[in-house]
């Protein structure tokens, strides 16, 4: 733990869950629980629920769950202490400073360092262009039509001709040479000892959602080549999961985000007043990127450049949108290349009118589509028509399907009739489209033989927490060693000891794990499917074969330890006993 588990308790004590959430996603009561729209994965009717009591929210789609400190770092992306961190300044609780243990020590240190030397280096490169040397950077910035306020929001800077200018600097500031490196802004070798890995470019600060330098884009100031180097991944800079500009974007309070290719596009779209403007980070844009554009706005507008290469990112950025369920629009931006340009000759209102104009998604897929095929031909014109099919099978949604077909025929003059028929025989023989799924969670997955060993265990944490008083029904059963699972067992401990104290607390358990992933596990032990069961009768069914069935998977997992592990002798007696006993023995349940 970092910080010390009363005072974390204390946060999140304070941190009502359905107050949190209701600050970033719209819910609604229904029965004892919040319902809404799940932010971490694409639907259309609301699985994700907040429960008051539990003080937990879960996903019964994605299977993203855990208690607010868990939201906080899922949406946030924030690691734990950060959350801590956000949720006491909010509750007004101070914090001391941060006790860690040994590796999380390392990690958070670790982190806080990069960011660190990042946030020195580029004061370092905003100085740099404000001085003598940095003239060449500075000009060329101003030509390319910069305001120096808006040098200033984005940070610019510039990196010097000398090679190890930056090193030079950072080490006098008591940096070390391996962090340097680690931070991609410096690389070693026998020859030039360690060297700066930007010189002599314009540097383009790349900056998370909440204004830290993660990383760096440098430009060169004239046609060399590489025209822009980027920092490589480091622990605080993944290239999928972050955009330039989203961290004004986010609070542009547009329903739209413009999604360019560049920088210079990001920063000339917001010159002019377009702060919903963000572009990838040198890669082409991940699945990763549009889920977290779906926290914000539920529409992206493409402007991609529109040559070739743009043409080509920008159908595939199509498909990625579609994906996590976000509508895509394309720009034309024709004739020029890219925003930038485009804004230095059109100008603001120009673009206005060009969003508003802006081509439905998969129209643009389909007249793209049609530069392989002549219309004047029947034979080639059939199989356009073919293919048109083929991809409106990709609307799983009826009504959606349904009014797109009726929108195609119109468009491309095919009957009505004819294109559903064919849109249903290619349906018939290759199915519908699936939504996606979150790749993240386990919940989709096929059903395995572990699982049907887990699948018990789970449903009796999740029974014991709905319904604390069977606990003293089955405690003379199960212990927690039946649980045959590491993270499973730690949980049961825990949940055990409250359960024989009288202090249930699930959402507590929670915060005893750091790691994220194991969080969101025990959310998901806490908060299982139980069947639906009318009457008391089957209820007290359900619940002895669950108690059943968690004692003969012990009973099986120790027998197989038998000669390795000296405890399991023990084990497997009691088992066999209570198994025996709980053959013939009722639980009642009230
Ligand atoms: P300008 O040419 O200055 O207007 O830059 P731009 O931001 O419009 O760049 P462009 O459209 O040529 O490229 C789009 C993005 O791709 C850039 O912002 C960079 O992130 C990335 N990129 C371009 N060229 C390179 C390169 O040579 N190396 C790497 N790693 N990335 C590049
Ligand atoms: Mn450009």
């Amino acid at each position: 733990m970092y910080y010390p588990d009363e005072l974390v308790e204390e946060v999140r004590m304070k941190s009502d869950i359905v107050d949190v959430i209701s600050g970033y996603v719209k819910i609604q009561k229904k029965g004892s629980s919040y319902f809404g729209l799940c932010p971490f994965h694409n639907e259309k009717s609301p699985s994700f629920s907040v429960s008051p009591g539990k003080q937990m929210y879960y996903c019964f789609g994605c299977g993203a769950g855990g208690n607010v400190f868990t939201f906080v770092m899922e949406y946030e992306n924030y690691s734990f202490p950060e959350a801590v961190k956000l949720l006491a300044d909010r509750a007004g609780i101070n914090l001391p400073e941060a006790e860690y243990n040994e590796e999380a020590r390392r990690k958070e240190s670790q982190r806080a360092r990069l960011l660190e030397v990042n946030k020195e280096a580029a004061k370092y490169f905003f100085y740099q262009l404000r001085s003598e040397r940095g003239q060449a950077g500075y000009q060329y910035l101003r030509k390319r039509q910069l305001t120096d306020e808006t040098i200033r929001k984005f940070g610019l800077g510039f990196s010097n001709v000398t090679s190890d200018d930056l090193v030079k600097y950072l080490k006098s500031k008591g940096y070390e040479d391996k962090l340097i490196q680690e931070a991609g802004l410096a690389s070693f070798d026998e020859k030039y000892g360690m060297h700066d890995k930007f010189w002599n470019r314009v540097m383009f600060p790349i900056q998370d959602i909440n204004h830290r330098v993660i990383g760096f884009g440098g430009r060169v100031m004239g046609d060399a080549k590489p025209k822009y180097l980027n920092s490589p991944e480091t622990m605080i800079f993944d290239k999928s999961r972050n955009l330039y500009g989203l961290n004004f974007a986010r609070t542009a309070r547009t329903n739209n985000i413009i999604l360019c290719e560049g920088y210079m596009d990001v920063i000339a779209m917001h010159q002019a007043g377009f702060t919903q403007a963000v572009a990838s980070l040198g890669t082409a844009f991940t699945p990763g990127q549009a889920n977290l554009l779906r926290r914000y706005v539920s529409e992206v507008i493409l402007a991609y450049d529109s040559d070739g290469a743009g043409v080509t990112a920008a159908l595939r950025a199509i498909g990625i949108l579609k994906e996590v369920g976000l509508t895509g629009k394309v720009l034309n931006l024709e004739p020029y290349k890219d925003p930038d340009e485009f804004m230095k000759n059109l100008g603001r209102e120009a673009f206005e009118e060009r969003i508003r104009q802006a081509e439905n998604s998969f129209f643009f897929e389909l007249r793209m589509l049609q530069r392989d095929f002549d219309l004047n031909d029947p034979e080639s014109k059939t199989r356009f028509h073919r293919e048109i099919a083929k991809k409106l099978c990709g609307f799983s949604e009826e009504v959606e399907r349904e009014n797109y077909i009726e929108a195609v025929a119109e468009k491309y003059h095919i009957g009505f009739e004819n294109l559903r028929n064919l849109v249903l025989s290619y349906a018939a023989q290759t199915g519908l489209a699936v939504p996606a799924s979150r790749p993240k969670s386990g919940i989709q997955s096929r059903p395995d033989p572990e699982e049907n060993k887990r699948k018990p265990q789970k449903l009796l944490l999740t029974w014991l927490v709905e319904e604390p008083a069977a606990y003293q029904k089955i405690k003379k059963y199960i212990s927690p060693s039946d649980f045959t699972e590491d993270l499973y067992k730690k949980v049961a401990e825990k949940l055990f000891e409250e359960l024989e104290e009288g202090t249930l607390n699930p959402a507590a358990i929670i915060s005893l794990f750091s790691d994220e992933e194991e969080q969101r596990k025990v959310a998901g032990l806490f908060n299982t499917k139980l069947q639906e069961l009318s009457t008391k009768a089957e209820q007290e069914k359900a619940f002895h074969d669950i108690v059943v069935a968690v004692k003969r998977n012990s009973l099986d997992y120790f027998s197989r330890q038998l000669g390795t592990d000296v405890s399991a002798l023990n084990q497997v007696i009691e088992g066999k006993k209570a198994l025996e006993e709980l053959s013939k023995t009722h639980i009642s349940l009230n």
